[in-house]
This record gives C-alpha cells, structure tokens and sequence, in this order.
C-alpha cells in the first residue's frame, strides 16, 4: 500500500478521531527474555558454535520430555524437518530410491488443504504428488469425512500429511482411525501448534514422525530452528545422519544414501534454550489476545477462529471468520483484490488494508493449496455434498495482529479499527 493510499484510508470519515500507532504492532513476532543470551554467549566462549554442543542436546531433550516423545532431533529449519519426516515416511513405505529420485516417487500423499506450503512442498521434493483434502469447519483442519472420500478414490494412497492451523489441533482421533484402516502413515506438522494439547497429550505425538517449528513468528523462537519428533532410536538415528550429509561410518567422506546440511546450530539452539521456560506464558499471553478478541467483537458479525472442546490450543494467532450475510462485494484474483465498501459490511482485504494504513500488520488466512498457481492442477477432495470449506475461510477469514507483547490499550485500538470497517 503507498503512501497515497494509507492517507485516503486514515483521513476516511469512518475512522475520524483514530491515530496511527507510532510503534508497529505485529502479526507475531520474537520475545527475548535475556536468558538467551547467557547461551548463545555459552556456546561462543566454550567455542561449540557448530553443530554440536550442550544447548542442542539440552533443546532436544527438553522438547521430547514437554511433548511426550521419545526422541526430538534438532535441525535447521520446521522445513527441514518436514522434508526428513516425509522423506523417511517415503522410505518406510515404499523402499530406499534411487539416487535421483524422491522417496514418494510415483506415489500420491494426503495433505492438508488450508495451510501454508511449507506442509506439502516436502511431498514434491520427494516426488510424490499432493493430495489436498478440504476442511472442516470446527477447527480449520484437515476434514476427516474428506479424508475418508479421499481413500475411497485413492485407496493406494499410504502417507497423510496434516497439520494443526494457528495452533489449534485437528481431529486427530478420527484421522488417526482412518489412517489405522488404511496401513497409512502419518507425518503431523505440529509446527504452529507447539504446546497445544488434544485430549491432554501434546501434539506433535500423533503422527507416526511429528515436526515442531522455531521459526521467528513461532509460539517460542530460536530465530530460526526446527525438529523432528519421534518414538524410534533407529528412526532418530537415521534423520541425524541424514541431516549431516549422510556420511558413512568409513575413514573417509563415504555416502550410501543421500545427505543434507539440514542439521541445528548450537548457537540458535542456545536462543531456544533460553526461550524454553517461557513456552507456557507466551501461550498465556496468546490466549489473552484471543478472549479480548472474543469480547471485543461480540456486537460485530464475526466470530473467532474456532476450536473443539477436548482440545487447547497454543492460541499462536487470533483470527477471525466475517458472517457470509455481513461479507461486502469482494473479488480476489491471484495478484489482487477489489472490494466495494457497504455499511454494516465489510471484508477481510478492507480490515487488512485499515490495520496496515495504521501500522498494525494482520494477515490473509492461508491461501489453501489447492487453489495455488503452483498446484492447482492437484486434485482436491472435498465432502460429499463438495462444499469448499478452505476456499470459504480464505475468503472470509483474516489472522489479526497476535503478537504476545500487544497492550490491552493497543488491542482496544485495533478492536475498534475494526468495529469502524463496518461502519
Ligand atoms: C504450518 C507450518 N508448517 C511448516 C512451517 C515451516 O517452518 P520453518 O519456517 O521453521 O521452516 C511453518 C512456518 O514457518 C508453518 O506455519
């Protein structure tokens, strides 16, 4: 948005008396505590910089122990440690490959539809192909009536990849049935969901490998990170060797399988050392975010980001859903939207363009895989009676600015930015 166009919205009548904030209010962003830095400095004067050290064998066993698994391995990236889980599901399932080809070579995956790319890109790394299955409308995750058509349209299909959006587990109970009946495994992107629980276990258990994310936006951060979660010494094994190039147990640099520089830094392992005890409040403060939401937005024709009762999430992002009937005349094509402003009314590009033009940053909820240029040729399951749950939430829903360190005065600020879109 330029210049010109901030003004125009900022000196609208519907928003008279409102200033811009003078500091940005973000989306979500890193909270240091200081602690970090007494082990990033452990790992520069003990000079384990690389990666090896005290702070990732201390990270590892703290997320395994938090989360309930036996074994966490610290890698590069939530990406990283997406590519290793599905690439090793691949390997489960169908066989070492051959140098040049992906382990799900061939074959198709299910994957969640609403969710950013990062779940599923892993599946074509590996040469297999996408399946997106549609949402449900009580947690935003992957529908496992859509699950279940998927299996009777593809009933070769062995691997699920699935993820729990802005936090909030999916249903995995009934996934997980599904995935028994069918000898499918599944790989859980619990990468924004870090210490959300279903039915009292943390996720991240419920696949058959699991994948948590630190990236700088993430519930706690190690400014970048990840790690693969499993119950299998072997399989541990096998993704830290993977994860280090692959390299034999010979004298010299000896590969029979293919490697990768994927593996965790003890200095960015040192930032989540540090960020470790604060897991449980920054999901405090979360939560507080989003029932101040809930409060704030009562009078308005919209409701929260939903959840299921055996279920609490890590409230990682606040996001609300406009009622269709208050939704004002919109089109979004692939590089931009128009919407035509109507009292009582309004949509999520208009209240994304208010935040901005003062200086609050909210985001369009993801924009779901199936209708990405880069898969739209994919197939997309959806429920029998073919209702588009994703297409519907992206185009009514919006994540709002949850960041842990927002006031109660600054989110009043940006509760009422909102209240006037409608006006
Ligand atoms: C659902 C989901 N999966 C995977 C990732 C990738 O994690 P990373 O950024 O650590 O590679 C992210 C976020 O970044 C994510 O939101």
């Amino acid at each position: 948005m330029n210049d010109l166009e901030k003004k125009a919205i900022l000196s609208h009548p519907d928003f008279a008396g409102l200033t811009p904030f003078a500091n940005k209010i973000w989306l979500s962003s890193p909270t240091m505590h200081g602690d970090e830095q007494k082990w990033v400095d452990d790992a520069i004067l003990t000079n384990w910089v690389s990666t090896i050290g005290e702070n990732i064998n201390e990270v590892e066993r703290k997320a395994a122990e938090l989360i309930g698994c036996k074994y966490a391995v610290g890698l590069g990236t939530g990406t990283a440690a997406l590519h290793l889980a599905i690439r090793l599901a691949g390997e489960k399932l169908y066989g070492q490959p051959k140098a040049n080809e992906g382990t799900l070579q061939g074959h198709k995956a299910f994957c969640t539809d609403m969710t950013f790319d990062a779940t599923v890109n892993p599946v074509a790394y590996e040469g297999g192909e996408a399946v997106f299955i549609d949402t449900e409308p009580e947690t935003w995750n992957m529908d496992p009536a859509a699950l279940e058509r998927a299996f009777t349209i593809y009933p070769d299909v062995k691997l699920i990849v699935i993820a729990h959006l802005y936090g909030v587990p999916g249903k995995m109970a009934e996934i997980r049935r599904i995935a028994d009946a069918h000898g499918a495994l599944i790989v859980e992107d619990a990468a924004e969901s870090f210490g959300a629980t279903y039915r009292g276990k943390q996720t991240g258990n419920f696949g058959d490998l699991g994948v948590i994310s630190f990236n700088g936006n993430k519930i706690i951060t190690g400014s970048c990170g990840g790690m693969l979660l499993c119950n299998s010494e072997e399989d541990a094994a096998k993704v830290r060797k993977w994860s280090t190039q692959s390299r034999d147990a010979a004298p010299w640099y000896q590969h029979s399988e293919l490697g990768y520089n994927y593996r965790m830094s003890n200095i960015v392992a040192g930032v989540i050392r540090g960020q470790m005890p604060y897991l449980q409040a920054h999901i405090a403060q979360k939560k507080a975010i989003y029932e101040r939401y809930r409060e704030g937005f009562q009078d308005l024709p919209v409701s929260m980001n939903p959840y299921a009762a055996d279920s609490e999430p890590n409230w990682w992002l606040s996001c609300m859903l406009i009622d269709d009937a208050a939704m004002c005349e919109t089109k979004r094509g692939d590089f931009a939207a128009e919407f035509t402003s109507a009292p009582g009314k309004s949509c999520p590009t208009e209240i994304l363009q208010a935040l901005e033009a003062f200086n609050a940053e909210g985001r369009p909820i993801w924009k779901p895989m199936h209708l990405q240029p880069i898969y739209r040729a994919h197939p997309f399951i959806a429920r029998e009676d073919g209702a588009d749950v994703s297409a519907d939430v992206f185009r009514r829903g919006l994540c709002l600015p949850s960041d842990n360190k927002i006031t109660p005065d600054q989110q009043d600020r940006i509760i009422e930015i909102i209240h006037r879109c409608f006006r």
